[in-house]
């Protein structure tokens, strides 16, 4: 077998077991997709999830992440919002709606009684497969994330959502830098290595 073909098989094989290995794991962990351990990662990096956090998860549906946050939210509050339904999960609030309807705010900051700690965001658009298309589409809904949070976080709020390295990955890097002092990015182990999504961790509004 030639070089080139054998390294692209150990390739696929390794992207297999990879995707394989987190899918198992959840299954047995009772999560209800294998987004959760990004959000594992991501707070075992950030701890920025406390066990008072009101807390917003924006495209939660089917539930992995909301999953994780319900199980250390244990005195804080929870909304997770969808346009797709979603099962009920322990101490979380679920709205089907759009983050673009025009009441979405003002029902999230009804419920929460004001402002809130964390906005999480793991919205993506539907795939169309085109791989350009989807990720500008994605990383459209992760600016529109952005915007949505300065209107709902505390000042020293934490907003993280999922990115695309695609083309308009700057315009949404820049808009993330303009609205938050403090803007990490982080690649999960549980994200595939060949996907090109990457998560951002922001805390602390410009105006404060
Ligand atoms: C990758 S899934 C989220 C997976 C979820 N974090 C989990 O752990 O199970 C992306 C979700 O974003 C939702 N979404 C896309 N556009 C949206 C919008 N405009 N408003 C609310 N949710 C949206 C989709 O319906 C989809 O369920």
């Amino acid at each position: 077998m030639k070089k080139s073909k054998r390294t692209k098989k150990s390739n696929s094989w390794k992207i297999k077991q990879h995707r394989d290995q987190f899918f198992k794991k959840s299954k047995i962990l009772g999560y209800r997709s294998r987004a959760s351990f990004k959000l594992i990662e991501l707070n075992e990096k950030f701890k920025f999830i406390k066990n008072n956090s009101k807390l917003l998860d924006l495209g939660s549906s089917p539930g992995g992440w909301s999953q994780v946050a319900s199980k250390i939210i244990t005195q804080g509050k929870i909304i997770a919002l969808d346009i797709k339904s979603m099962k009920p999960i322990k101490n979380v609030n679920f709205i089907k709606r759009d983050i673009f309807e025009e009441e979405t705010k003002q029902i999230i900051l009804n419920f929460f009684q004001g402002k809130l700690d964390i906005v999480i965001s793991d919205m993506a658009a539907d795939t169309t497969g085109n791989k350009s298309l989807d990720s500008i589409r994605t990383n459209q809904l992760c600016s529109e994330a952005i915007e949505f949070s300065t209107k709902i976080l505390k000042p020293t709020g934490v907003f993280v959502t999922k990115l695309f390295m695609g083309d308009d990955f700057e315009e949404v890097k820049d808009l993330a830098k303009k609205t938050f002092k403090v803007v990490n990015f982080f690649k999960p182990d549980s994200s595939r290595v060949e996907s090109k999504e990457t998560y951002l961790h922001c805390k602390i509004l410009k105006t404060l």
